[in-house]
């Protein structure tokens, strides 16, 4: 039987993606001086992936920080991330003569006035644009973050004569495509997992088209380190999966558990990953430039991995694994995992597709000196146990049953039943 994506279309091969893929970028090269910038404008400091950013920044670079925030964000709660971050990638304290290198500046309330603030802006040579919203179901908020805040953006981009707009976009813009995602401007999916991912492409395509400079980078899902799990971010992606489990599966000892478990790698990317390959895409990265940061699906887990990573934890004395949400007998399940699947399903359908990435630029950063930690299963455990570490409603959960959990717990790979044949009465 032919693989199939999460829409029934076929999925092309590997090598059939890496052709076509290969056919359609030509390839660039990295820069032959580093790129240096005096002044650096950064949206989104405030936030997880602005925050390693900015701290990046002050370790990697020499440049002046402006930070643009909204209210109610104060000096005090824009540095507390930040100085965090920078104190465990420079391993030192924090020091005035750091702290005097960021500046922070008040985004207007109207974000389209943006563009006026050229004037106070000026002697900014680069932008670093990683504000924006990863709320799936809020359409008009992804909408007004994610595509006009960055038209707006642009404009002012133009104004101040930049040298360079590096836009932080996701790996998952593509949508479902059955193909590898190019390192390049993407084309029309056959289909959206969410509105999310929309908006993400349609701001690459407005940075691409605005005449200026520009570098997209756009990392898989983020999460704690390689090494010792610490993770600063909210809890999306894969926190958002174990924050559900805690809250509706941790109440009592469910001796069943069902669940829809891809066997299709998971694309992760640890949070020091991140920051080892920015600190070389931002220096080296051509002009025009796309790239994927991502780990390899060689090492990547599946969420059928995730799950028995979880179960090897809760153990139940049987799960169930179906292979699609259509599989799962909704009806007869318990209340609170049928309220979990509901909350998860968006997470669990992208989960279901097979994402393929080019990994070009990443492969010559390595020329370069860059160290990069691919997620494999035991680095994701790592994040697990700290995660699990830090739940009070998990640690008492195993406190509570721990007799219950002496058990194996049974595996059951759910086989849908095919649908009957015809009756040969009714051809
Ligand atoms: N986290 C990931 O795993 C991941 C992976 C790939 C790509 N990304 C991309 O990285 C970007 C940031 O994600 P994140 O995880 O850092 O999210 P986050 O922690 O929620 O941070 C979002 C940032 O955007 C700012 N922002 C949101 N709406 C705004 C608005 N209307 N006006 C001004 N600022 C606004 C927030 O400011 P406030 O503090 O004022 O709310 C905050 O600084 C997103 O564009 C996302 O697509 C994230």
């Amino acid at each position: 039987m032919k693989p199939q994506n999460v829409n029934g279309a076929p999925r092309t091969t590997a090598a059939q993606a890496t052709n076509r893929s290969n056919t359609m970028s030509k390839p660039q090269q990295l820069r032959d001086q580093a790129f240096v910038a005096q002044r650096i404008l950064v949206t989104g400091a405030t936030g997880y992936v602005g925050s390693l950013v900015v701290a990046s920044l002050l370790r990697d670079t020499a440049a002046q920080i402006i930070c643009l925030t909204r209210q109610p964000n104060d000096r005090e709660s824009l540095l507390a991330p930040i100085v965090e971050e920078w104190e465990a990638q420079a391993q030192g304290c924090w020091s005035d003569a750091v702290d005097s290198r960021v500046q922070q500046m008040e985004l207007p309330d109207d974000l389209a006035d943006l563009p006026d603030l050229a004037s106070a802006l000026v002697g900014v040579d680069e932008i670093i644009h990683c504000a924006g919203c990863v709320d799936y179901h809020d359409m008009p908020k992804l909408q007004a973050v994610n595509v006009e805040f960055t038209a707006h953006l642009l404009v002012l981009a133009r104004r101040l004569e930049l040298t360079r707009f590096v836009y932080v976009s996701t790996a998952y813009a593509s949508g479902y495509q059955p193909f590898s995602t190019a390192e390049a401007a993407l084309p029309e999916p056959v289909l959206d997992p969410t509105h999310y991912t929309r908006t993400k492409r349609e701001a690459e395509r407005l940075v691409a088209a605005s005449g200026v400079p520009f570098v997209v980078l756009r990392p898989s899902i983020l999460i704690g380190t390689a090494e010792t799990g610490r993770y600063s971010g909210k809890r999306y992606g894969l926190y958002q999966q174990w924050m559900g489990l805690e809250r509706l599966a941790c109440d009592r000892y469910h001796p069943e558990f069902h669940t829809v478990a891809p066997e299709l790698p998971l694309n992760l990317l640890h949070q020091d990953a991140f920051c080892a390959a920015f600190k070389l895409a931002y220096h080296w990265l051509p002009d025009g430039a796309y790239m994927n940061m991502v780990s390899a699906p060689e090492t990547s887990p599946s969420m059928r991995v995730l799950w028995d990573m979880w179960f090897e934890l809760t153990r139940p004395q049987t799960v169930y694994y179906y292979g699609s949400f259509d599989d799962v007998p909704f009806k007869d399940i318990p209340t609170r995992q049928r309220a979990y699947l509901t909350f998860a399903r968006v997470n669990l359908e992208i989960a279901s597709h097979h994402w393929q990435f080019n990994t070009g630029w990443l492969d010559q950063l390595r020329s370069k000196g860059l160290l990069f930690r691919d997620a494999t299963t035991p680095t994701v455990r790592t994040c697990q146990d700290r995660f699990v570490a830090s739940s009070p409603q998990i640690r008492s959960y195993l406190l509570r049953f721990a007799a219950e959990r002496e058990t194996t717990p049974r595996y059951v790979d759910v086989v849908p039943e095919t649908a009957p044949l015809p009756q040969l009465a009714a051809l």
